[in-house]
């Protein structure tokens, strides 16, 4: 069997798809596999520009448009990747991913339009012998693809809108049922189109086009924000399958490989996420978590409104003389870009003979692997950042632990208070050491919008302001010790 230049490339491409994929699971290895990934995506993309032949042997002409557009794609992509700031990264992927689900249903536009004129002029024969079956096939992926994508891009132009406060959560009752209703439409539509090949189709594609977008909308509109990094996560899985229904469409194997590698990475997230916050899909996408909910625990704790303050000077003695730091980041680490100073504070007590690591949430901060990436990029060695499950281990031998604007992660009310929105949620033991300073600007709710009854226990002590300027402060006051 002859294997084309074209087939051979596509095969490295998918292989690099797999093996960026791999690599992507470890901090230390993440950039390397991502730039491998990228390399292999070029050849694709430059392999089909150039190799690509049809069945007539035609090679692509209008380069003038592909490179036109290659061109400002990546001006737009560099631009936004290099000004993005690592808090707003999920709003980021959001928009990217919006942009995947545009294509594809673009592709699903465009390949109708080509099929509508077999429709249109052999509908009758085709149903009378017997031989709309490869037509229907193909109607059937353009569909899935035009559906899928469609979605996804509403979906997530919705979720960018709602991480960056653009838009509000929406919903009126009766919405869950109106979305089922609206899904069923829109199969039914699509149904209907690939039974029958009716003489209107395109009407009716066009109508499907239109009802996916809204769906698109309503989906996302209610989902609370603090639950937009699954859904981007799932809207990205859909992205992925409707890029594999264009690789079907054209019989295009590596656009196929990574439509599919794209929808099972994105099922997994999401599943991860969800167990991260011990809570099942359905309830994320009807739960409206982190919409302004309140746990009963706020209301008591306001009640009792007793925290302990601490200052500066006092915080540098407890931890320049303790034997074991853990400090715990949180999304205000990411905000505060405070990253160099925290690892700057950690050398600085190495230096004076004190362990310390990192506990690090698998949901802190906005994204998954957030606190990681950000810890990289201040050269924190990897070995010094522990799992969940091996921190709580720790903290009780651990004399301080300093959290740096995390709160829902360390909140105990997930463990004690029923009622409260994140209940079941596994977090950090911090309260199992000996003493807690927790840093962030006041006494406001984290992400899930529910107070936290840390703050209120004996052991912990608040220590307030802005975390670069603290850690700044911080490591002035332990040098002069
Ligand atoms: P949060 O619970 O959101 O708490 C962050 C805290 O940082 C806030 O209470 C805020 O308090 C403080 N803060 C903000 N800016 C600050 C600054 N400049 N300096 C110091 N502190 C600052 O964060 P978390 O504990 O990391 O929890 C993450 C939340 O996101 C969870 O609810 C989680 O379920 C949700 N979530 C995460 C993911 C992933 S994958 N990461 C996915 C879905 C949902 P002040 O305003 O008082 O400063």
């Amino acid at each position: 069997m002859e294997i084309s230049l074209l087939t051979l490339l596509y095969i490295i491409a998918s292989v690099t798809f797999i093996i960026g994929l791999k690599m992507l699971s470890h901090p230390d290895s993440a950039r390397k596999g991502n730039l491998i990934a990228a390399g292999g995506m070029t050849l694709a993309i430059f392999g089909t520009i150039f190799l690509y032949r049809d069945e007539a042997g035609n090679k692509l002409h209008n380069y003038a448009w592909i490179f036109g557009g290659i061109v400002i794609g990546c001006i737009i992509g560099t631009l936004s990747a290099k000004k993005v700031k690592m808090t707003a990264m999920p709003e980021m992927v959001s928009l990217f991913n919006g942009m995947g689900g545009a294509c594809a249903a673009l592709i699903s536009l465009v390949e109708f339009n080509h099929l509508q004129h077999t429709l249109e002029n052999s509908r009758i024969e085709l149903l009378m012998m017997d031989a709309a079956g490869p037509v229907q096939a193909t109607l059937l992926v353009i569909m899935a693809g035009l559906i899928i994508g469609s979605v996804s891009f509403a979906g997530s132009v919705i979720a960018w809108g709602k991480l960056n406060g653009k838009i509000k959560d929406f919903s009126f009752n009766g919405q869950h049922i109106f979305n089922i209703v609206l899904l069923l439409v829109i199969v039914g539509l699509a149904a209907y189109i690939i039974g029958w090949l009716p003489e209107n189709a395109s009407l009716i594609f066009y109508a499907a086009f239109v009802l996916s977008l809204l769906y698109g909308v309503f989906f996302v509109l209610p989902i609370g924000g603090a639950d937009m990094p699954v859904v981007i996560s799932l809207l990205n899985s859909f992205t992925g399958v409707a890029a594999a229904c264009g690789g079907f469409l054209y019989g295009n194997k590596v656009m196929l490989t990574g439509g599919i590698l794209v929808g099972a990475a994105g099922t997994l997230l999401t599943i991860l996420m969800c167990k991260a916050m011990n809570r099942s899909l359905a309830n994320v996408l009807i739960g409206s978590f982190g919409g302004g909910a309140k746990g009963i625990a706020g209301d008591t704790n306001k009640e009792a409104g007793h925290h302990k303050e601490i200052n500066i000077m006092d915080t540098a003695v407890v931890m320049a003389y303790a034997n074991k730091v853990i400090i715990v980041p949180g999304y205000g680490l990411a905000v505060a870009q405070a990253q160099h100073a925290c690892h700057e504070l950690e050398k600085l007590l190495n230096e004076r003979g004190v362990e310390v690591k990192y506990a690090i949430h698998p949901v802190a901060g906005r994204m998954p692997g957030h606190m990681n990436v950000l810890l990289a990029e201040a050269d924190v060695s990897y070995e010094k950042l522990e799992e969940m499950e091996q921190a709580n281990e720790e903290f009780p031998t651990t004399d301080v632990v300093l959290i740096l604007g995390a709160n829902d992660v360390v909140n105990p009310a997930a463990k004690t208070d029923p009622s409260s929105p994140i209940y079941g949620m596994p977090i950090l033991d911090v309260e199992l050491a000996k003493t807690i300073i927790v840093n962030k600007r006041s006494m406001k709710p984290g992400y899930a919008g529910i107070e936290n009854d840390l703050f209120y226990r004996p052991k912990t002590s608040m220590l307030f302001g802005d975390a670069k300027k603290v850690l700044q402060d911080l490591i002035a006051e332990i040098k002069s010790i």
